[in-house]
């Protein structure tokens, strides 16, 4: 995996950052920064032993049994780092490709009527199981979908088999999901207390998902251990790519741009954009400050926000995500009447086409005064999807310390569920 400054910022730029680097480096790893309680994530991946995987895939094979769909209850990091890393890790057309893991379907990240309506009524009659996920136990929008969806799997099986049909991942001793989770005697893990939600992909949070989704968390594991050791403590600044991330990113916010946009060139990355869009706008936008995370799917958005991006306020940069080779070879078919006028790329690799879409946009785009940082991965796999996701992670704790902002609470998210609960007269 590489990251990639294209812009080579003045060496002495770089370097008015690097005490507070060093400084941030050894409070992150000592555990002794702003919200350290929190900092359980910093060596989760190497501390993960054979037993718990053995026991997630063990529960996964268990529960993909006499099922065609899983359904995963949760909202924010309590379901975004298993939504990204399955829809990454698929095939694009999974949902109407018949295999023998069951289609992961989503709930409990919004209120719409017509969306738990429809949902209830498509698993009227079909087989499924809920993994439904809570760290607080309290959140509204996982408890009332799960309460929906609860009731209709009671009234489908029978109370009794519904239990063994339900996994309920949650804190180990507070909340509402927990008591009923005990209550009803579900099969239950534990989110570690020191490991925040939008962290918590590499705990049960997102490995039981991704394993029920048919995919190797051993490997996505080993991806990420790999990334904690390259960007260890005894790591030189230089040499850390997330620390270089971190430090381009911030001198670029002090010189003004304060819109960050995620790329992909491919939209299995659409949702790992989501996930890093929450990681790094719920850590950093407090206290007035912070860098405002969007995302683009490209060729998609070329043709909306690519106006904006090349013309339009200049206090943007980009972070393009890209993978240097595909799965698959498909070349363009020479056409004999050529009618079309694309003979000028017969014979070539549809991702060369690709390839040359987004150095062109580059181009263009740093043109128009957009920075463009770039990361990238060999392929899209398991290993490098635990490499980018360790890489995020301190990344973005790295970051929110430069601004001086506590990466790991969320003080805003809570106004908007008193007015809610107010209005709800709870
Ligand atoms: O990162 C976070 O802490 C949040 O995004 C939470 O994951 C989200 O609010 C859901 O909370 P909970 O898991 O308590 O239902």
């Amino acid at each position: 995996m590489k990251f990639n400054n294209y812009s080579k910022f003045e060496k002495a730029e770089c370097e008015a950052f690097h005490n507070k680097a060093k400084e941030i480096k050894y409070n992150v790893h000592n555990k002794i920064g702003d919200g350290n309680e929190f900092t359980g994530w910093v060596n989760l991946p190497s501390s993960i032993n054979k037993e718990f995987i053995d026991d997630i895939e063990l529960t996964a094979k268990n529960f993909a049994k006499n099922i065609d769909f899983a359904v995963v209850i949760g909202i924010g990091g309590s379901y975004l780092g298993a939504k990204a890393v399955i829809d990454a890790l698929n095939n694009s057309f999974s949902n109407f490709i018949k295999n023998d893991v069951p289609k992961i379907l989503y709930a409990g990240f919004n209120i719409s009527e017509d969306y738990l309506f429809e949902l209830t009524e498509f698993l009227k009659d079909k087989k499924f199981g809920i993994i439904v996920i809570s760290k607080s136990g309290t959140t509204l929008e996982p408890a009332l979908a799960f309460r929906l969806l609860k009731n209709l799997l009671e009234k489908n099986i029978g109370v009794e088999n519904a239990s063994k049909k339900i996994i309920a991942i949650t804190d180990k001793s507070r909340g509402a999901l927990k008591t009923l989770a005990t209550k009803n005697n579900y099969k239950t893990y534990e989110i570690p207390d020191n490991v925040g939600g939008r962290y918590s992909v590499l705990t049960p949070v997102g490995l039981l998902p991704i394993c029920i989704a048919g995919f190797d968390i051993k490997k996505i594991i080993a991806g990420a251990i790999e990334m904690e050791k390259t960007s260890a403590e005894n790591i030189a600044i230089e040499h850390d790519i997330a620390m270089q991330y971190a430090i381009s990113r911030n001198i670029l916010y002090k010189q003004g741009k304060k819109i960050e946009i995620l790329v992909n060139y491919n939209p299995k990355l659409h949702f790992f954009g989501e996930w890093w869009k929450q990681l790094f706008g719920e850590s950093e936008g407090k206290d007035g400050k912070g860098i405002f995370p969007a995302i683009a799917d490209f060729s998609t958005d070329l043709h909306s926000m690519g106006q904006y991006i090349q013309d339009g306020e200049r206090h943007i940069f980009e972070t393009v995500l890209s993978i240097e080779k595909p799965f698959n070879s498909l070349t363009v078919p020479k056409a004999e009447e050529n009618l079309d006028n694309l003979n000028f790329l017969a014979e070539k690799n549809v991702e060369f086409i690709n390839k040359q879409a987004q150095e062109g946009t580059r181009l263009a785009h740093e043109m128009g005064k957009v920075t463009n940082f770039n990361i990238e991965i060999e392929k899209l796999d398991e290993i490098n999807i635990g490499k980018l996701i360790y890489f995020f992670e301190k990344a973005c704790a790295y970051s929110a310390y430069f601004i001086d902002v506590n990466p790991f609470n969320q003080p805003g998210v809570e106004a908007y569920k008193q007015k809610m609960f107010q209005l709800l007269e709870k």
